[in-house]
């Protein structure tokens, strides 16, 4: 199976990719990205010259690109957004036009060129603020609170109502709060992490009691990969690490595992509409798949905070902005060598 992933330059795209190529012969990727400052080809080094995978830097609002990248694909799993919710907040822009037209855009495509399978890639967020006790499956009410969340419930009713309206064969996952190597340190648990390496104080939002559901990225992309296989055509599939935790808990958590002093936690100001909780019911991909998260928390800390610790590197070109020229070295460069 050929897939087409979108977005695959960026934390759970790339971590997809590797994952799905280290399962042996039976898949090859075409990943289209237009590597934004979220898209990063050195996550991607290790399987760059794999001759079962091939980059094409492109936007999802380009019909003719996406064409072009399409063609000859059996399948989409379509990861590209912009995905942070404070820039959503400071510049809504983007979110509504990479998450709601880009997401239309792709399905246009795919529907003019008959692929079999498309899986869309949505959020917990879309069910919005959850009262304590309460969990929502995947019938439960969209009810998005920040620019992020509603531009990817758009995209989700987007894909709905292509299931519906053209019999179209699409699945749409919807996971929680995802961590592991290579995410960017913009989000909570590598800003945190990485500021406690460094010793710098680690920002909390309002009283840091808001709960979030941690799922290691590998369960997540194991989830992805199980509902591209065997999910059923038109459905929905929650994806989480049965891993409430209370932002607070998680810093102190991560200073202690670093040994630095909890006197590094500072309250800043809150986000705007920030949802106090997240919780999803993930019965039903456990029913019909068999999948289960299998990374606890502990360890799954434990190991991405070894990763960090290992990678600084990486951590060094992303924070100096480095890690935008790799594109031109390693690609411009060399189309320019190999130009007649
Ligand atoms: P990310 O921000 O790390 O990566 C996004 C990728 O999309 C980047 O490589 C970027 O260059 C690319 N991109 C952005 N706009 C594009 C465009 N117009 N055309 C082509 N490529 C574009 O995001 P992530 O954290 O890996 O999230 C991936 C997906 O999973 C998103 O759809 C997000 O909504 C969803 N999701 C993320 C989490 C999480 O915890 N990170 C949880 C649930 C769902
Ligand atoms: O739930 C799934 C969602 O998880 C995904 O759809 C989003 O793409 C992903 O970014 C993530 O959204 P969150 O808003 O939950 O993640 P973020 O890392 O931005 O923040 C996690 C929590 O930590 C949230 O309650 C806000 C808080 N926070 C965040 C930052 C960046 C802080 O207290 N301090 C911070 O500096």
């Amino acid at each position: 199976m050929k897939i087409l992933v979108t977005g695959g330059a960026g934390f759970i795209g790339s971590n997809f990719i590797r994952y799905v190529l280290g399962r042996g012969q039976s898949y090859a990727v075409v990943n289209y990205d237009k590597l934004t400052y979220a898209g990063n080809l050195a996550n991607l080094e290790s399987i760059a010259s794999n001759p079962r995978y091939q980059f094409i830097k492109g936007d999802i609002c380009d019909a003719t690109g996406v064409e072009a990248a399409m063609a000859g694909c059996d399948a989409v799993v379509h990861f590209a957004a912009e995905s942070h919710v404070d820039r959503s907040i400071y510049e809504p822009a983007a979110s509504i036009e990479t998450n709601v037209k880009g997401t239309f855009i792709l399905l246009q495509v795919a529907r003019k060129l008959n692929l079999a399978r498309f899986v869309h890639i949505s959020t917990d967020e879309v069910y919005g603020d959850m009262p304590p006790g309460a969990f929502a499956d995947e019938n439960s009410p969209l009810q998005p609170s920040s620019p992020y969340s509603s531009s990817k419930a758009g995209s989700d009713l987007l894909v709905r109502s292509y299931v519906r309206t053209y019999g179209f064969p699409a699945l749409i996952t919807r996971s929680s709060n995802n961590y592991g190597p290579y995410q960017f340190p913009e989000k909570f648990l590598p800003l945190m992490i990485t500021n406690a390496l460094d010793g710098k104080p680690l920002p909390i939002y309002g009283d840091g009691k808001q709960q979030r559901d941690w799922l290691h990225v590998e369960d997540n992309c194991r989830g992805v990969l199980a509902v591209l296989e065997r999910g059923r055509i038109g459905e929905v599939y929650n994806i989480g690490g049965r891993c409430e935790k209370r932002n607070l808990e998680v810093a102190k958590l991560i200073l202690a595992t670093l040994g630095r002093p909890e006197s590094l936690i500072q309250f800043v100001s809150d986000r705007k509409g920030h949802d106090l909780r997240y919780a999803i019911n993930c019965e039903k991909l456990e029913r019909e798949l068999g999948w289960r998260p299998e990374i606890g928390f502990d360890q799954g800390l434990e190991r991405t905070i070894t990763w960090y610790r290992e990678n600084m590197p990486w951590l060094d070109d992303v924070r100096t902005g480095q890690y935008r020229d790799y594109f031109q070295k390693h690609y411009v460069q060399r189309e320019k060598t190999f130009a007649p």
